[in-house]
């Protein structure tokens, strides 16, 4: 099947980057966001990333304004009853995903693939609200989205080879690379990623080096682009947290458990970077 049309649910951090991507590999987008606040914000960030591009001599004027005229926002999910394929890129909430994907189901056409941009929730959950779990399956972008370089799909047990395959190409087409991954909490990346992020609160916990000795240990020692505190300011420590309670609660292995120290700073609002403050302070 060829993708044409593409509708994104959500307008954030996320949703605007894919949004961005989609529109830029030349998809018309249509991304829809609970009210024309959260929209404008959401259309603002993609022009400003866009803008960037255009002064750093990355992309042309005329890109970028082909790119924005692809992209259509609205806050009517009706509006995406002629899209193609549908990413799902709404708050970690299972009973919302599942709400958001009934719906999507009744107003998409029969040949629509519903994805899910969820970093660790279970996909089978969202695909059996609908009547078409052989085209549910997993799209896991990375912030930044334009940035990042992968997409990670996962595949459920009722995910047809049909909706992979046509998943597949089509991530591709963005220029991405791709991983497939089995429906299971964390997939591949964040399996990896959560213990590690949690191992190095941890670590600061029990006082064996400074957050910034931590940080450079990790950036210098292991060529990480950015050190494990980082990247969860950058991530949000809220982000990490929630993730952290959904492998835990599947798993019950102590190593996805969040330390004290990551609930005490979420209970704080020290949430990283979009709050001014997480294990280092933002202005
Ligand atoms: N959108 C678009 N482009 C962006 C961007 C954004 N939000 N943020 C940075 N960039 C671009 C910049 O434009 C810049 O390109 P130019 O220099 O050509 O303009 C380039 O990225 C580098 O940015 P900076 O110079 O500002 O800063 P940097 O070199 O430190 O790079 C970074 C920033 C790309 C974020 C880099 O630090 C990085 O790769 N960090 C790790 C990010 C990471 O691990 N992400 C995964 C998080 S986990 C996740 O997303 C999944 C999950 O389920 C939790």
């Amino acid at each position: 099947m060829e993708i044409k049309k593409v509708g994104v649910v959500g307008c954030g951090l996320m949703g605007a980057g894919i949004t961005q991507v989609c529109a830029q590999s030349g998809y018309q987008v249509v991304v829809s966001e609970i009210n024309d606040e959260l929209l404008n914000k959401g259309r603002a960030l993609i022009n400003s990333v866009l803008t960037r591009g255009v002064d750093k001599g990355r992309l042309s004027q005329q890109d970028k304004d082909a790119t924005l005229s692809r992209i259509k926002g609205t806050t009517d999910t009706k509006d995406f009853s002629d899209c193609d394929l549908m990413v799902e890129a709404a708050i970690e909430s299972m009973d919302l995903k599942k709400k958001i994907f009934a719906e999507l189901d009744k107003i998409c056409p029969k040949h629509t693939i519903l994805a899910s941009n969820t970093s660790c929730l279970s996909i089978i959950d969202m695909a059996m609200v609908t009547s078409r779990p052989d085209k549910v399956l997993g799209l896991h972008f990375f912030n930044p989205v334009p940035v990042m370089g992968l997409v990670e799909i996962v595949r459920t047990i009722t995910t047809s080879d049909e909706t992979l395959a046509t998943s597949k190409t089509f991530s591709q087409s963005l220029g991405k690379a791709i991983v497939i991954a089995q429906d299971t909490p964390g997939f591949i990346v964040n399996r990896l990623f959560i213990p590690y992020e949690l191992n190095a609160i941890r670590m600061l916990e029990a006082g064996i080096a400074s957050r910034e000795d931590i940080d450079t240990g990790m950036k210098l020692g292991m060529n990480h682009p950015m050190g494990p505190l980082t990247l969860l300011d950058f991530v949000g420590l809220d982000t990490v947290f929630f993730i952290a309670n959904a492998m835990y609660e599947e798993f019950r292995d102590p190593q996805y458990a969040p330390p004290p120290l990551l609930r005490k700073m979420v209970t704080a609002g020290w949430l990283g970077r979009k709050s001014g403050k997480g294990f280092y302070e933002y202005k």
